[in-house]
């Protein structure tokens, strides 16, 4: 572990350090709460760390190329081991789940775990909000299988409507086109609604803003602009590069009447934004749209999200560099009660709050310990 805080270490090396887990969990029957103050509610599970794309802002070609060494497939969590961690994180509070990657459409049957994932229960008997975010490459041949399977709703990446900027953003040459339709296969598959991701780069993407937003506008869908984040260690970010939230807003104000909205969950990432009718008030038919400003708002304050990685690590910020290796736990034969109390454990010591200190210049971005990367751990 000594070795965390140099630059050029693999990052394979980097996913073998494992942090220990405390012993001191909240009496039994307490709502748990980490050191904040902030429930556990949101579990978001990395099916598989592979993608289709090599997006410049997650997975840059000159790191991820031919011989870059994913996780072996033993190294993954089964579907039987997600599904049992899944269980005794709804015991200590979890009532969404979302699926990510790298690509998790990539995850061969994935539509399995999403069938065991959807039999779970709350204490209350009810079933999970359970989601997925997808560059949409595999959609339009899955959307039906998935939403069989007991997925309720996806959320697409797509950085442009205009084919040149966006295959040089995805870096593998793929057309719009193709996500488009897999986004019309999965509302025609009532993976409703859908939340269309663009993650805004100033200099590359930027001139789309106002695009995007008239294409989705009265579509049924969410469109959510992302400030580029400073996740990760490979994708060189640069402060010039971040186009503000308020400057995108600045932008869509310029064309679309629009008014601030309620958020509508505890912890949620976006500030909404509705389109308005012509008598001023939010009209939801035309939709809406949504900021994340991870770098110039933060959202730390009721962060309610947990990442366990494809092999089994938990990760209690998006900007960590090391998790709790709960595979340790599955493999060596913890009952269910040990390993419950382990995540009780590890959330109730839990204190990350990356992007605010980011945000008030307590934290320098470009040193200290390894960032594990966003494909790793997904979004
Ligand atoms: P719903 O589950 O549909 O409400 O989605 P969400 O609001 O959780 O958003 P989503 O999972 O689509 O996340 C959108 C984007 O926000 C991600 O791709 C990340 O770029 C960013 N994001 C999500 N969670 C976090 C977080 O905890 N911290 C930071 N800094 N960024 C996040
Ligand atoms: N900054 C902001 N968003 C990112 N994503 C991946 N890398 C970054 C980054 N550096 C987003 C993708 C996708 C989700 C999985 O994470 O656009 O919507
Ligand atoms: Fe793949 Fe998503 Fe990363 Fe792009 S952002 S490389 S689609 S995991
Ligand atoms: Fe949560 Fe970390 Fe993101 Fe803050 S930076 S919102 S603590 S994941």
């Amino acid at each position: 572990m000594a070795a965390m805080g140099e630059r050029n270490i693999p990052l394979i090396d980097q996913r073998t350090a494992g942090l220990p887990i405390p012993a001191a969990a909240p009496a039994p029957g307490q709502e748990l709460t980490d050191t904040r103050g902030r429930p556990l509610h949101d579990l978001r599970i990395s099916v598989t760390d592979r993608c289709n794309f090599r997006c410049t802002y997650c997975m840059p070609k000159e790191v991820f190329g031919a011989d870059y060494p994913y996780l072996p497939h033993a190294s993954l969590l089964t579907f039987e081991e997600i599904t049992r961690l899944a269980r005794l994180f709804i015991a200590h509070g979890v009532r969404k789940i979302r699926l990510t990657g790298g690509e998790p459409l990539l995850r061969k049957n994935v539509e399995g775990l999403i069938e065991q994932l959807a039999a779970l229960r709350t204490p209350d008997g009810e079933p999970l909000d359970i989601t997925l975010t997808t560059n949409g490459s595999l959609l339009a041949r899955k959307a039906r299988a998935l939403a069989a399977a007991g997925l309720r709703r996806v959320t697409v990446s797509l950085d442009s409507l205009d084919d040149a900027v966006f295959q040089r953003m995805n870096d593998v040459g793929f057309p719009v086109r193709e996500v488009l339709a897999g986004i019309e296969a999965a509302q025609a598959a009532g993976l409703a609604p859908i939340k269309v991701n663009m993650v805004v780069k100033r200099g590359t993407n930027a001139h789309e803003i106002v695009p995007m937003a008239r294409h989705f506008r009265g579509s049924g869908m969410a469109l959510r602009f992302i400030e580029y984040m400073d996740v990760g260690a490979t994708n060189g970010w640069r402060m010039d590069e971040v186009l503000p939230s308020a400057e995108v807003l600045r932008r869509l104000q310029a064309e679309f009447a629009l008014v601030p909205l309620a958020h509508s969950a505890p912890g949620e990432t976006a500030e909404r934004w509705g389109h308005a009718g012509a008598d001023g008030r939010h009209d939801p038919a035309l939709g809406e749209i949504g900021l994340i400003s991870s770098v110039t708002r933060p959202f730390c304050g009721d962060c309610n999200r947990a990442r366990l990685s494809t092999e089994g690590r938990l990760y209690l910020c998006l900007f960590a560099s090391q998790g709790y290796d709960l595979r340790a736990l599955l493999r060596g034969g913890a009952s269910d009660e040990a390993i419950g109390h382990a995540i009780g454990a590890i959330w109730g010591h839990r204190a990350d709050r990356y992007s605010e200190l980011r945000a008030s210049g307590r934290l320098d971005p470009h040193s200290g310990e390894r960032r594990i990367e966003m494909s790793y751990i997904g979004g």
